[in-house]
């Protein structure tokens, strides 16, 4: 194979060795040695210095833009590296090119990957969940069909738990809807003013007994004597608040207490919902917010929580262009904390 740098080397070194003896030709008295030794120093010297300029400006440029395009074909982006060199610019160029382009799909295939994954997971957690309850409510129907109807004590037990597990199952139907809902973008948000301060109130009135059969109290902390009006869409606020308040008080022992402050911040409004319960340690700190995430499964379960409640507060509150944000202590509480725009009228 001629065609790389020692071959093209070779046959231009013999042509300048060519040109220069066919010139010394024209001189008449050159000595024979020298007539020899001219061609022979200008071969030697021009394939030498004719093959290093190619090798580094050239095939040692196209060699590297080949092995790139090999990489890429077996798919080992991993390994993918512009090398540097000190080449022609334009191989340089296009070399850098190559490595860009394979870098963003590199980053695209490994999206796909993750949101497989991600799928994979959603799917086998979705599952799991249905069939608990399903189950539940199919074995409670299955004995009261198999004669323990005309047993009148446990008739209207196991009908109970039939009923409770079937609601339990269309609250988490529920909650998966407006999961991927969220998720695909679905949902539009109706910012309209709302008075935080009557929400927060409306949702205490809501879980009052559920939080008085714990002896908890629920506290509304306002820095303003007068109601906030906040920029938020009602209905999905309402959801975050029953969201953090009902978990507040869920996740805290007896005679707890779970406290909603407002506070007014650079026309925006500091909110947040402290309790003084079990507290999540700082490992899960940051994964609470996943679907599905429960700290302890087991404890989580007896509550009867899927772990779709955080999930479903942090698209509605970034849906509000906020974040929310989480401090906690184990055996001290927990405090979930976002913003909202304050309504300024025009
Ligand atoms: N205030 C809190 N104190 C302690 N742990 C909490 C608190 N809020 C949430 N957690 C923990 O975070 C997990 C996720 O909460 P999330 O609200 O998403 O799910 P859940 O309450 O288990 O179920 P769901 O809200 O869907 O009925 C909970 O299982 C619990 O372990
Ligand atoms: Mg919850």
């Amino acid at each position: 194979m001629l065609l790389n740098s020692k071959g093209l080397a070779l046959i231009l070194a013999a042509s300048i060795a060519v040109i220069v003896a066919a010139s010394l030709l024209l001189i008449s008295e050159l000595p024979v040695y020298v007539f020899w030794l001219i061609p022979v120093i200008c071969f030697g010297a021009s394939y030498i210095l004719i093959n290093v300029v190619m090798e580094f400006l050239f095939f040692k440029e196209l060699r590297n833009i080949y092995e790139m395009f090999e990489k890429i074909r077996k798919n080992d982006l991993s390994s993918l590296k512009p090398k540097r060199s000190y080449g022609h610019s334009s191989l340089n160029q296009i070399q850098q090119e190559i490595y860009s382009y394979a870098y963003v799909k590199q980053s695209e295939i490994e999206e796909l990957k993750q949101m497989a994954k991600f799928r994979r997971q959603f799917l086998a957690d979705v599952s799991h969940e249905l069939k608990t309850p399903i189950f539940a409510a199919q074995g409670f129907v299955h004995t009261l069909l198999d004669g323990a109807i005309d047993d009148k004590s446990i008739r209207m037990k196991f009908l109970k738990k039939a009923a409770k597990n079937l609601d339990g199952l269309d609250a988490l139907v529920q909650d998966l809807l407006t999961v991927s809902h969220m998720e695909a973008g679905d949902i539009t948000m109706h910012f309209e003013p709302t008075n935080i301060g009557e929400v927060v109130h409306e949702i205490f009135d809501q879980l009052e007994d559920r939080a008085n059969k714990k002896g908890i109290e629920l506290k509304l902390e306002s820095a303003k004597s007068s109601d906030f009006l906040v920029l938020a869409d009602n209905q999905r606020i309402h959801q975050v608040f029953v969201n953090l308040i009902s978990n507040a008080i869920k996740y805290s022992d007896e005679n707890g207490q779970v406290v909603v402050s407002l506070a007014s911040n650079n026309g925006k409004l500091d909110i947040s919902v402290k309790d003084n319960g079990i507290g999540i340690p700082p490992e899960h700190l940051n994964r609470v917010f996943e679907r599905f995430y429960r700290v302890d499964k087991s404890r989580s379960k007896a509550q009867g929580g899927t772990g779709l409640g955080l999930s479903i507060v942090k698209h509605i509150v970034e849906a509000h262009r906020s974040e929310i944000k989480v401090v906690s202590n184990v055996g001290q509480g927990s405090s979930f904390s976002f913003e909202l725009e304050l309504y300024k009228p025009e």
